[in-house]
C-alpha cells in the first residue's frame, strides 16, 4: 500500500509541522550552529521530505542539499527549492545507507522526530557512520527528537480521525496504536489516509515502529559510535538547554 511519502502535497497538510513551528525550528538550528562558529556553508538535511527547514535555511545563506527515500519527496523538494529562488541539490537515498559524491557538510540536520523510526541499532549506527563521512571534522548534527514521556505504548488505540479539504482533495486520516514491544523498547503507529481524489480513491497506510529515547539513552548511545561527540540537548522552540518540559529536544553532535 502506498505511504503517505508518497503524496508531498497532502504530506505537507496533514503532517508537517506548521510553518511558524519550523520557522522557530529553524532560528533554533541557526542559533546552535553559530554558537558552534558555523553561521553559514554546506549543510545536509536528512529525510528532508519536501525540505522545509532546508528552503528556510538555503534562503539565509546556507548551501543546502537533502537527501529522502521518496523519489516523489525528492522531486517535491526540488521545485519547492526552485519556487522558492533558491538552488538545492536533492538526492533519493536511505538515510541508513549513503554515500554522497560531493565535499564534505559543514552541518546536518534530521528533524520532524524522525530519526527514531531507525530502530535497529545496526541501522542506526550506519546511519551515523553515514552522516559523519559526509560532514568535516567539526561539523555539527542536528537531530530532532519526540521526548514521549508516557513510554512504550500497552494497549490497542484508534485516535485523530478528522478531515482535512487540500485544495479539491479531501483526505480522511485516522491512526491506531498497537501494544508497543516494551522489551525492544519501541512503540508502533499505523496512520492512515483516504485521499478522496476528483473521483480516485487512494488508502495510505505507513506503520511506524518507533524507538522511545530520553537525553540519557542517547548520550549512552552516542558514546557507543566512534567518530562523534556530545555537544548537548537543546530546546527546539528556543535552543536554550532547558529541556525539563519540553515535548522534544534537539540531540547536538560534533564529529571528531
Ligand atoms: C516525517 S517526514 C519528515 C520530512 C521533513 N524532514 C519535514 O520536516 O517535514 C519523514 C521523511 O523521511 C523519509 N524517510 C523515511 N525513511 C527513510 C529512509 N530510510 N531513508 C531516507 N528517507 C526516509 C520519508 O520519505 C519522509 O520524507
Amino acid at each position: 500500500m502506498p505511504s503517505i511519502f508518497d503524496f508531498p502535497d497532502i504530506y505537507d497538510a496533514v503532517l508537517r509541522s506548521p510553518l511558524s513551528q519550523i520557522e522557530a525550528e529553524t532560528r533554533s538550528v541557526r542559533k546552535l550552529l553559530a554558537d558552534r562558529g558555523i553561521e553559514g556553508g554546506r549543510l545536509l538535511e536528512i529525510a528532508c521530505g519536501t525540505c522545509t527547514h532546508g528552503i528556510l535555511l538555503a534562503g539565509q545563506g546556507f548551501d543546502v542539499a537533502g537527501i529522502d527515500l521518496s523519489p516523489n519527496m525528492v522531486d517535491a523538494a526540488a521545485s519547492r527549492g526552485a519556487a522558492a529562488g533558491v538552488s538545492l541539490d536533492v538526492f533519493q537515498g536511505d538515510i541508513t545507507d549513503f554515500e554522497l559524491d560531493t565535499d564534505p557538510f559543514d552541518a546536518a540536520i534530521f528533524m520532524a522526530e524522525t530519526f527514531p523510526i531507525i530502530t535497529e541499532y545496526e541501522a542506526i549506527a550506519s546511519h551515523f557512520g553515514c552522516v559523519r563521512r559526509a560532514l568535516r571534522p567539526g561539523g555539527v548534527y542536528i537531530v530532532d527528537i519526540d521526548a514521549h514521556r508516557a513510554g512504550v505504548r500497552e494497549s490497542y488505540g484508534v485516535w485523530g480521525e478528522r478531515t482535512v479539504q487540500v485544495g479539491d482533495t479531501r483526505v480522511e486520516i485516522w491512526h491506531e496504536d498497537f501494544p508497543g514491544d516494551f522489551v525492544g523498547g519501541v512503540s508502533r503507529l499505523v496512520m492512515h489516509c483516504r485521499i478522496h481524489d476528483d473521483g480516485d480513491v487512494h488508502e495510505t497506510r505507513d506503520d511506524w515502529h518507533i524507538r522511545q529515547y530520553n537525553p540519557w539513552h542517547l548520550s549512552v548511545l552516542v558514546r557507543t559510535l566512534g567518530g562523534w561527540r556530545l555537544s548537548g540537548f537543546y530546546s527546539r522552540g528556543d535552543a536554550s538547554p532547558d529541556i525539563a518540559d519540553e515535548p522534544g529536544f534537539l540531540l547536538t553532535l560534533e564529529a571528531v
